[in-house]
């Protein structure tokens, strides 16, 4: 007898993306993503904009990701929706939303921690997928957070080093802010600095602790670079964009490279995923994969769309909620700061 299917769709509102998305036994039938251009123009994300477009997307981006899974909503088996941390604007609209949805529906509604979703978008089931095996450490590198997370089961995860003060996603769209790039600049730099040298320009690397993460010294390293060289030369951002952006990305790289290595020393545990916005930055992508060919490393890299804030990621965690019979209370609410282990 075949096994039963379980439909669970996924809702993401935490910041400026509003994603909905169907699995079915973990693996992705849709997942549709609506990004919103609006903040472009202010240089970062205005959470007001954001939870009005949220209004706007909300219902339109569900019924595409339920109808591109070629099903209907009565075929849904449970309801899965972030429920913080993020901008408890965006937040609201996707908490009412699931919520509604669940109860008119007459079906479990289940929370999800968004830092959680992200790690467990490498549980998703992929025709080539590498599933990591426990313990196993992720690198969690988004706009919001930078953590080394152990995770020992799906839902037991332990912080064993962060960002004492930006992350390194800040990092990124903080340094293409100052090189006049809009917002968010990190896939930009990315862009551009495939095409620069990576030792053009040297940046100096923040002394913290060995699992520790500090970005905001090198940001300001980069305004005074910046700054100091403009007054010299007006054109000089852009006669050196590409060589920037290269020697600004490869000294981040540098600094989460570092971090691993001492992370391996110092747990023995060789199998390392990353996760996050971030991780979709072409040169982590690259420098892992050398990783895992010249070191032994283990690494889990995850498919480009499951990096940055995504619908499917909300829908796998809430999957394994699912198979724990770990649903919600319909008062459950929505919380804007909540720790990756909570
Ligand atoms: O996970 P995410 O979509 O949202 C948060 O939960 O924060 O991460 C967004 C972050 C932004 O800072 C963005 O600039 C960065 O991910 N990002 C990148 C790349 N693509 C997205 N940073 C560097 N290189 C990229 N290719
Ligand atoms: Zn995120």
């Amino acid at each position: 007898m075949s096994r039963e299917n379980i439909y669970i769709l996924g809702i993401e509102s935490s910041c400026d993306d509003t994603s909905a998305s169907v699995i079915c036994n973990g693996k992705v039938l849709s997942n549709v993503v609506a990004n919103q251009e609006v903040h472009a123009k202010y240089g970062g994300v205005v959470p007001e904009l954001a939870s009005r477009a949220h209004q706007q997307n909300i219902v339109p981006v569900v019924q595409q990701a339920i109808e591109q899974a070629g099903i209907t909503k009565n075929n849904l088996n449970a309801i899965a929706f972030t429920r913080g941390p993020g901008l408890m604007g965006s937040l609201l609209v996707g908490t009412s939303f699931a919520k509604s949805l669940a109860l008119g529906l007459n079906i479990p509604l289940i929370d999800v921690n968004h830092m959680q979703a992200h790690i467990l978008a490498h549980f998703i089931k992929e025709e080539e997928s590498k599933i990591p095996p426990f313990p196993f450490v992720c690198l969690t590198i988004s706009g919001g957070h930078t953590q080394i997370v152990k995770i020992t089961s799906h839902f037991e995860m332990e912080i064993l080093g962060e960002t004492i003060d930006d992350a390194v996603g800040e990092a990124f769209d903080k340094s293409a802010k100052i090189l006049g790039l809009p917002y968010p600049g990190g896939p930009l730099i990315d862009k551009y600095a495939q095409l620069g040298n990576p030792k053009a320009f040297k940046f100096t690397k923040p002394k913290v602790g060995d699992l520790e993460f500090s970005f905001s010294g090198l940001k300001t390293g980069i305004l005074y670079f910046v700054q100091k060289n403009v007054k010299e030369n007006p054109n000089f951002i852009k006669e050196n964009l590409n060589d920037i952006c290269a020697s600004i990305q490869y000294t981040i790289i540098e600094i989460l490279m570092d971090k691993l290595k001492n992370t391996i020393k110092q747990t023995g545990i060789k199998h390392i995923a990353i996760a996050g916005g971030v991780s979709a930055n072409s040169e982590i992508r690259k420098r892992l994969t050398l990783a895992e060919k010249h070191w032994g490393w283990i690494t889990y890299i995850p498919k480009f769309e499951y990096t940055t804030d995504n619908a499917a990621m909300i829908a796998i965690a809430g999957y394994l909620k699912y198979l724990n019979n770990d649903y919600s209370d319909i008062s459950v609410t929505a919380k804007a700061r909540l720790k990756v282990t909570e």
